[in-house]
């Protein structure tokens, strides 16, 4: 299936590793115009070379940081048809041993910076009437998992803000759509230490999943083919989620 990406312009965030890096890799190989953003360093340069695409630095929990490299992204790329936001997970936490400065630090990094990389980049996309906006949340979304109480919070919000902005823009051929990743094997949960058997365990596929597969959904929500599939949250994972 040709999902039409060839020369799309796209900014990849969180990219340099794990999920957001085969999202963008899944990109190029449709034949995009890829840009990857990540924290300055060795690896966001590494995975921009590897994968063809250019490297847009930023740190996505400074405020006003996801609306310069969006701007930085569409002046490099020559405009913006696919944005990605994401970003790393917060910390892990409980109600009992998260402080203000946490929640804080989580509604920044995960709402605030999703708004205002969006923000910047909606209005070229309306005027050019196409553009595709994800966002990679969790199924903690739908299904708190105790011991991640600032993701269980926040992200229900950024799907809060797709179904809002969906209608708004819908008619501007815009689509916004949530990613909501189960466990897929990336850096962040071998770091984390998870016993992947036991997580295998709970997960009807019984097996955990591959960063390609959430990638395989991010190319075709970016599709001609996903024109009228918007304002959705839709889980790669597996099975996990049971809600209805
Ligand atoms: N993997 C899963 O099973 C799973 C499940 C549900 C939800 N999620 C969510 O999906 C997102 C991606 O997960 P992942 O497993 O791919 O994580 P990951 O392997 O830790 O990758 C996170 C990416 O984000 C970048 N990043 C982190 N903090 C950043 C910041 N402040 N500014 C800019 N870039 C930043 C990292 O690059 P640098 O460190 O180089 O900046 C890296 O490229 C996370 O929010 C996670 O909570 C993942």
């Amino acid at each position: 299936m040709d999902l039409g990406l060839r020369n799309r312009r796209a900014l990849v965030m969180g990219a340099s590793r794990g999920l957001g890096r085969a999202i963008a890799a899944a990109f190029a190989a449709e034949g995009a115009k890829v840009g990857v953003c990540a924290r300055e360093g060795a690896r966001l340069h590494a995975t921009a070379k590897d994968l063809g695409a250019r490297a847009f630095a930023g740190d996505l929990s400074v405020d006003g940081a996801g609306a310069e490299v969006v701007r930085a992204a569409r002046d490099g790329l020559g405009g913006l048809d696919v944005l990605v936001v994401n970003t790393g997970g917060p910390p892990a936490g409980t109600f009992d041993t998260l402080d203000d400065k946490a929640w804080r630090a989580g509604f920044e990094g995960l709402v605030i910076s999703a708004i205002q990389s969006i923000r910047e980049a909606l209005p070229q996309m309306r005027a050019q009437k196409w553009g595709r906006i994800m966002i990679v949340t969790s199924v903690t979304a739908r299904e708190p998992i105790p011991t991640i109480a600032i993701s269980n919070v926040m992200r229900p919000g950024l799907h809060g803000l797709i179904n809002t902005l969906s209608r708004e823009v819908a008619a501007d051929g815009v689509t916004l759509n949530a990613i909501m990743p189960g466990f897929a094997l990336t850096e962040r949960i071998v770091e984390a230490g998870f016993d992947q058997a036991k997580l295998a365990d709970q997960i009807p596929a019984r097996r955990l999943g591959k960063p390609e597969e959430v990638a395989a959904l991010a190319a075709f929500l970016a599709s001609d083919a996903a024109a009228y599939i918007t304002g959705q949250a839709i889980a790669c994972d597996g099975g996990l989620l049971r809600s209805i």
